[in-house]
């Protein structure tokens, strides 16, 4: 049992690497802004950009990092990377590369189960591509049925906007920490609200009412830029989608 739940684990990780160099091999060339995101399948692009960056096969390559993790990465692979409002990234970004949650067939996304979405969203709208990299588990026919839509909040909005998200038919859930006790609190001090609805609801719709809810900060919902989807399948194909 062990040795099948590790196999699975391994394959998933092959899986995530592949999407992740693929997307990287295929769109990134020197003297492009990067926007880098979260995750364990968008770490895997980030080193492989800083892979093929010491090997001198890219060059002049700037990066916006979407979270801590993506500067750590980024420190470790020897990427520069620099704030958003930079003089080095005013201008926008070429290409954000990033990982999804849950990919729909229009490719409408849902992210932040690493709890960067706001970040990671300002970096997907600032960019002139977009790609996201899934293993083909992430694949839905409506966002929203396996995986929650995280919701994120300012503390002080905890109760007032979790009874406006009820409203709107969603079950509510605050989401907690795990070596912590209490709530998860994003890098910008907020907490996240993880909302399912019953039956599939309109993402491109709601991702604009979300936001209209006092004290939201940002949504998971992610269906004003179209990405090219970069799809690890399990038989070792990477399947491109736009
Ligand atoms: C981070 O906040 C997320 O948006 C991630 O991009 C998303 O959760 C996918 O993460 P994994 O690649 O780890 O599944």
């Amino acid at each position: 049992m062990q040795q099948q739940t590790d196999a699975v684990k391994a394959d998933a990780l092959r899986m995530k690497e592949a999407a992740g160099r693929a997307a990287v091999d295929a769109l990134v060339r020197s003297g492009m802004k990067l926007g880098l995101g979260t995750g364990s399948t968008a770490v895997h692009a980030i080193r492989r950009v800083g892979e093929l960056m010491s090997r001198g096969i890219l060059k002049d390559i700037s990066a916006f990092a979407t979270s801590f993790q993506a500067e750590i990465e980024c420190e470790n692979g020897g990427i520069p990377f620099y704030p958003l409002n930079s003089r080095e990234m005013s201008a926008g970004l070429d290409l954000t590369i990033d990982g999804a949650d849950e990919v729909d067939p229009q490719n409408y996304l849902i992210k932040g189960g690493g709890g960067a979405l706001l970040i990671e969203k300002l970096a997907a709208y600032a960019s002139a591509s977009y790609a996201i990299t899934v293993d083909e588990s992430k694949l839905v026919a409506h966002l929203g049925m396996g995986f929650p839509v995280p919701v994120e909040v300012v503390p002080e909005a905890r109760v007032q906007a979790g009874k406006a998200l009820e409203k709107l038919g969603a079950a509510v859930a605050l989401r907690e920490a795990l070596r912590k006790a209490g709530p998860v609190i994003t890098e910008h001090g907020n907490i996240i609200l993880d909302i399912r609805f019953a039956s599939p609801p309109d993402p491109a719709a709601l991702e604009t009412d979300l936001n209209r809810i006092p004290g939201v900060v940002e949504n998971g919902y992610f269906t004003r830029i179209r990405p090219v989807v970069y799809i690890a399948r399990s038989n070792g194909t990477i399947e491109v989608r736009n």
